[in-house]
């Protein structure tokens, strides 16, 4: 799988980066289809950017403490994405909720980690170890690793890869979270080449329904505070939806009692 011209990655990460480290250890191989170009972190305590030291990559602190506004904070993040000239951004434990104004300028080109096998154990309030705690409370048999890419509903977004982790009858949250953490770095990995290598060819990228489009970059000239609105109405209005979909269905019924 001789990559002629590699995917380049810019990894965020707020923690520990250890899964930022294998994607760092894999694209040390001439065959890896990949190669990081840089690192952003929003933590300056984070433990990651001793790691990006160790092994000599870039890593931008881009604290979200030091911006009035959201928007503001992703100003700034977009600034070192787009001069570093990344194809594709690796969310590995990144602790900030991106905007759609974020999203739109990188369609198709996020790409997140999420320890357990989605969509079971995702969605707002499902990290570290609430995920775990919310495996064994439900008293699955098997978690995992989920690879997918980032839309903005939260864990939502196309999966592209999965591994799975046989969950123990003594298992706790700290034995299953390290499990799944080892799973994690193999599955990041082996995603990123899955990816790098389509990359390549065009008519895989088709194939899977991810066209070129998905890696290019985005137009630049979208207004954020208008497409902030615009989000807001729409996540009002499918929540609406979905918690009151009991209730318009028996506002329908009522309707049809009075009226036909
Ligand atoms: C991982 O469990 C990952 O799935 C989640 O955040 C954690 C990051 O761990 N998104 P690390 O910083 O890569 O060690």
């Amino acid at each position: 799988m001789k990559a002629t011209k590699p995917l380049k990655l810019a990894v965020l990460f707020s923690g520990s980066g250890s899964n930022m480290q294998a994607l760092i250890e894999a694209c040390q191989a001439p065959e890896y289809p990949a190669r990081i170009i840089t690192t952003i972190t929003n933590n300056p305590g984070a433990g990651g950017i001793q790691r990006t030291k160790e092994f000599g990559i870039p890593c931008h602190v881009v604290n979200h403490r030091d911006y009035k506004t959201r928007i503001d904070f992703e100003q700034a993040l977009l600034e070192v994405l787009e001069s570093s000239g990344a194809d594709l951004i690796c969310l590995a434990g990144f602790m900030r909720i991106l905007s759609p104004y974020f999203f739109a300028r990188w369609k198709g080109r996020i790409i997140n980690i999420h320890p357990s096998i989605l969509p079971r154990h995702g969605g707002e309030g499902m990290y570290g170890e609430h995920v775990h705690a919310s495996v064994l409370r439900a008293g699955d048999k098997e978690s995992g690793v989920t690879v997918h890419h980032v839309t903005a509903e939260c864990d939502a977004g196309p999966i592209i890869h999965q591994r799975f982790v046989r969950v123990l009858s003594n298992d706790t949250v700290k034995s299953l979270s390290k499990r799944v953490l080892a799973e994690e770095h193999i599955a990041y990995v082996e995603a990123v080449a899955m990816l790098g290598e389509l990359d390549e060819n065009k008519n895989s990228l088709h194939d899977m329904g991810m066209s070129k489009h998905t890696l290019s970059h985005a137009s630049n000239d979208v207004d954020p505070q208008e497409l902030e609105q615009a989000t807001f109405m729409w996540n009002w209005f499918t929540r609406m939806i979905k918690y009151n979909v009991v209730g318009i269905v028996v506002l329908l019924l009522i309707l049809l009692v009075l009226f036909v």
